[in-house]
């Protein structure tokens, strides 16, 4: 069947337009008791899109199922970051192809930053026909009225933006806790890392405007939220291209202000931007989490020059001594990639080198993976897989000994925990997590749920710790 293209006339009034089309396919939906599944990959931006769009479908008459193969509706948000994370996305069509034959009216849906791009969209027009709704990042909330167009025609509908266009980014969301929340306030990235294909399906960066972030946060938190993060693809670059003049530290400042707003996180930070401003303002502000996202991508001048990341190894660690210094307990994580063009041995142990001399507390690593029309893709001596892998499984083995001694450093201490729910393993046990973002499992009450508790560590592991509510 062929591709309904469906370009629209925008006015900011447009997220109100999508509350009548989701009020239409309730109506259509209400005896029938339809299941979606939503699959997520990704980002902490991609999450929080998910959120929007399971609320979205919520309101539409749709129950949320974790079992894919009992679904009406199945939904990808997608990633490209990485072709691994693409070419899973296509072999999982492949599969779902066989579920339309059991429920032909199975609804087969993708959106997120692998649909900006061209190829990828040829590519399932041309493979793909069992997919019904494509739409890309920028255009999310449309969702209901694409699903309309879709369920009223019987047509597949694609709806891919090549730009960003202004459009108030209010619509409601489901919070999987209670207590916190994640709010965009900026989206896009003008760096173009040379590995990176995010600007170019991301788009340039905007600013939310800080009247618009600080509204939504003051209606959030008197809804129940303790707990913010403050989302963005370089959330220290905030202000870019607005009329007022405002940084981020002016808004983490202003965001500590909000009665109920007891932590707030970030993520992620980009090392040039991070002010000395943004350092004060982090230490001066007991509810701004003590705890940094950075990252570092390598620890060698020369890969981190052909990435063009834009400072050296000697200006990151710099920074991390500047951060250690003021804000005492900080505690950094990081992004690293091993294996990108060129990247040898001795670059690679200056990469292990910089993060047993910062010890993070945890990173997200990735081998590198060539995106097709960014620089690095057309660099020479792609670096052979086996050794990609073997440099990766290295950094993970000293990444982890560095996380098990600084965990082992909590034995003993007292730790504010604002406890999100119960173990799903064990329902006599509650968890939740420290300023620092460790998760913590210890005995207690439901009713404690959403409060913050003191907890004395009496027990570590790699990735968690066990306590005894005092
Ligand atoms: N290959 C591997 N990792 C990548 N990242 C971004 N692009 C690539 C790529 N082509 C990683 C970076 C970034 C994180 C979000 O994803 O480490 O910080
Ligand atoms: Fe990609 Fe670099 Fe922008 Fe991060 S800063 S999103 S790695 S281009």
């Amino acid at each position: 069947m062929p591709f309904k293209n469906i370009e629209s006339e925008i006015d900011n009034k447009y997220v109100d337009i999508q509350k009548t089309f989701i009020n239409k396919i309730y109506e259509i939906n209400k005896s029938s008791k339809l299941k979606a599944f939503l699959k997520t990959y990704g980002c902490q931006m991609n999450a929080h899109d998910s959120d929007k769009i399971l609320s979205m479908l919520e309101l539409m008459g749709y129950k949320v199922t974790f079992e894919e193969n009992e679904a009406d509706l199945i939904i990808y948000n997608t990633c490209c970051v990485r072709e691994n994370a693409e070419n899973k996305i296509f072999g999982h069509l492949g599969y779902l192809k066989n579920f339309k034959k059991l429920n032909k009216n199975l609804k087969i849906i993708l959106c997120g930053c692998m649909m900006q791009q061209g190829t990828i969209i040829e590519k399932i027009k041309q493979t793909y026909s069992c997919v019904d709704i494509i739409f890309g990042t920028y255009n999310a909330y449309r969702f209901p009225e694409l699903l309309y167009t879709n369920i009223e025609t019987g047509e597949s509908v694609i709806d891919i933006w090549k730009d960003h266009r202004d459009i108030e980014d209010d619509l409601p969301y489901k919070r999987t806790i209670r207590h916190k929340a994640s709010v965009n306030i900026m989206y896009g990235c003008n760096k173009f890392c040379t590995y990176c294909i995010v600007p170019y399906v991301r788009g340039r960066e905007r600013s939310r405007s800080r009247d618009e972030i600080i509204k939504e946060i003051v209606a959030i938190a008197n809804d129940g939220v303790k707990e913010i993060t403050l989302l963005g693809q370089n959330v220290n670059s905030y202000g870019l291209g607005l009329k007022e003049k405002v940084s981020f530290a002016n808004i983490l400042q202003d965001v500590c202000k909000i009665s109920g707003i007891e932590r707030v996180r970030f993520m992620t930070s980009y090392p040039n931007d991070f002010t000395d401003e943004l350092i004060q303002v982090i230490k001066n502000n007991p509810q701004i989490c003590k705890y940094i996202h950075l990252p570092v991508q390598s620890g060698s001048n020369r890969i981190l020059k052909c990435m063009k990341r834009g400072y050296s190894r000697e200006e990151f660690l710099n920074l991390v001594y500047k951060i250690r210094a003021s804000i005492s307990g900080v505690h950094l994580t990081t992004d690293i990639i091993v294996g990108f063009p060129g990247e040898t041995e001795e670059d690679f142990s200056q990469t292990l080198d910089l993060v047993k001399e910062v010890e993070f507390l945890n990173a997200y690593t990735f081998i590198y993976s060539k995106r097709e029309g960014t620089r690095a893709s057309i660099m020479d001596e792609q670096v052979p897989e086996s050794i990609s892998r073997d440099r990766f499984n290295r950094l993970i083995y000293t990444l982890n000994s560095i996380t098990k001694k600084i965990m082992k450093s909590k034995l003993y201490t007292m730790e504010d925990i604002l406890v999100d729910g119960v173990n799903e393993k064990d329902d006599k046990f509650l968890m939740g997590r420290t300023d620092s973002n460790i998760l913590v499992y210890f005995r207690g009450h439901k009713e404690l749920i959403g409060n913050t508790v003191k907890v004395r560590v009496v027990g570590t592991k790699t990735f968690y710790l066990n306590g005894e509510v005092l």
